[in-house]
């Protein structure tokens, strides 16, 4: 491993921001993970790479706890250098692969899911990594409370169209939806936050497509 992606490591292993797994699983801090912490509601931000959307988001919804999980755990030290550097208490990061996230989290605990340039996974043999595979939005759909909402962001038009109709297939109702977020009302959900993934896309001239499906 190069010294540097250690270095990172090393700081998201260390850090107070860091939710562990012994926490998760303790089940009577589990259902009070709001109470325990403050916080009116939940937002989770999956396969948050760097954290963008938790760190950026966090300021402007004090009363809400920011959760980022990725497996790849040394990118979202980047959110939690950050986090500190402004001294965001409502920020947390959880190092995991989402698949599990249904024994972390209590149903009905969660309040809307974050789901920003998920990888595309264009090659049908790979269907059921898709984050918006029909097993993945039933585990959302338990995690969420009554109303609750999942949000995914992405330049990949294909698996946004596949997503559209995942989500229809699972009977959820769309509340948004653009294919051109940048020209797009909708742009005011996302307070100028845009991941390295989003910069790329637009320096190509791909347009973001945008959703909004409630429970
Ligand atoms: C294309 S990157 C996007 C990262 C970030 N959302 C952004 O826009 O910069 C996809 C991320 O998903 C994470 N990922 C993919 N599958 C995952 C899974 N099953 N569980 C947790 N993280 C996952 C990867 O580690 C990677 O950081």
């Amino acid at each position: 491993m190069v010294k540097r992606k250690k270095h990172f490591y090393k700081i998201t292993n260390e850090s107070d921001l860091l939710i562990t797994p012994a926490e998760d699983f303790a089940i009577a801090y589990k259902w009070k993970r709001k109470e325990t912490f403050g916080y009116k509601k939940i937002v989770l931000e999956l396969a948050c790479g760097k954290g963008e959307y938790t760190v950026g988001l966090a300021p402007h919804f004090p009363d809400t706890l920011f959760i980022g999980i990725d497996i790849k755990w040394d990118r979202f030290s980047r959110g939690i250098m950050k986090a500190k550097e402004e001294w965001l208490q409502n920020v947390r990061f959880i190092r995991g692969i989402i698949q599990h996230l249904d024994k972390r989290f209590a149903c009905h605990e969660i309040d809307e899911i974050r789901i920003v340039h998920p990888d595309p996974r264009p090659k049908q043999s790979d269907e059921r990594r898709r984050l918006t595979y029909p097993r993945f939005l039933q585990m959302y759909e338990q995690l969420l409370v009554l109303g609750g909402t999942v949000r995914l962001k992405t330049d990949a038009h294909a698996l946004f169209d596949y997503s559209v109709e995942s989500f229809k297939l699972e009977g959820r109702e769309n509340v948004s939806l653009t294919k051109d977020l940048h020209n797009s009302s909708l742009l005011d959900d996302h307070f100028s936050i845009m991941t390295d993934y989003e910069k790329m896309a637009i320096d190509k001239w791909v347009s973001i497509c945008y959703g909004v499906w409630k429970k």
